[in-house]
């Protein structure tokens, strides 16, 4: 959503910095974070939302040993500690915090923000459906995952953007080899393409663009 369809170009940090946001920007604080270090954990006690400054923020939700990555956050993206996802910088990461209900007046009193959360939960939204495929038709998703990254082996030819593989096989073909049907095929190659991990270039042409991603999906997420 947020690469195909800008909901805004107005820069929250911007906006934020001029003298209408004066008050608001008051309340809230700066707060640094090193690569890798959680920000916050789910459900935070304090009922804050930041909004990003420099760096990246990951937002995931874990259980046992799997993680699941929700969306990964650039600067001027809002989010908040209110969720049952962690929050961890990816790298070097400064954020502005605030309390909800500071933040909530500024939502009332600027649509822009309002667009900025549509934009970051719409996000947020994408993966959690891709999630969802994936583990409803988890069997299909592994298998699939193997063929493609066997067939990246076999016979795939490597280009400048990654590994091309021409396949020679519809999705229906594709199907009954990873014994599933065409409908569920079709879905998870829709998903691994909006996840960047390949392309279909025509009906029987794969383009590899992660293999990494690929091959570990086939490990088992
Ligand atoms: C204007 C300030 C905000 C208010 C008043 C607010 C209020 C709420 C409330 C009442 C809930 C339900 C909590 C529950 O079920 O116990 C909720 C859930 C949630 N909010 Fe907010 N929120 C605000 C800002 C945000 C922002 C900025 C984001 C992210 C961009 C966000 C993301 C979420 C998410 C993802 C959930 C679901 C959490 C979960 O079930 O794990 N909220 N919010």
């Amino acid at each position: 959503m947020a690469t195909r369809m800008r909901l805004t170009d107005i820069d929250l940090l911007e906006t934020l910095s001029s003298p209408e946001y004066a008050e608001f920007l008051e309340k809230f604080q700066e707060r640094r974070f090193l690569k890798k270090e959680i920000l916050y954990l789910p459900n935070d006690e304090k009922n804050l939302v930041f909004l990003v400054k420099h760096g990246r923020v990951r937002i995931y939700l874990a259980y046992e040993d799997k993680e699941f990555t929700l969306s990964i956050l650039s600067p001027g993206d809002v989010y908040s500690t209110h969720t049952r996802a962690f929050i961890q910088a990816m790298e070097d990461t400064t954020i502005l915090v605030t309390d909800v209900r500071n933040f909530q007046k500024i939502v009332i009193n600027s649509p822009v923000f309002g667009l900025n959360i549509v934009k970051v939960l719409g996000d947020l939204l994408k993966s959690s459906f891709t999630i969802i495929n994936s583990l409803v038709f988890k069997e299909t998703y592994l298998r699939l995952a193997e063929f493609l990254v066997q067939a990246a082996e076999d016979i795939g030819i490597p280009v400048q953007q990654g590994i091309k593989l021409e396949l020679g096989l519809t999705t229906e073909e594709i199907a009954l080899i990873v014994g599933s049907t065409r409908q569920t095929v079709s879905v998870f190659l829709n998903d691994l393409q909006k996840s960047g991990i390949l392309e279909k270039v025509n009906r029987r042409t794969i383009l590899i663009k992660d293999l990494k991603k690929l091959q570990r999906i086939e490990s088992g997420f």
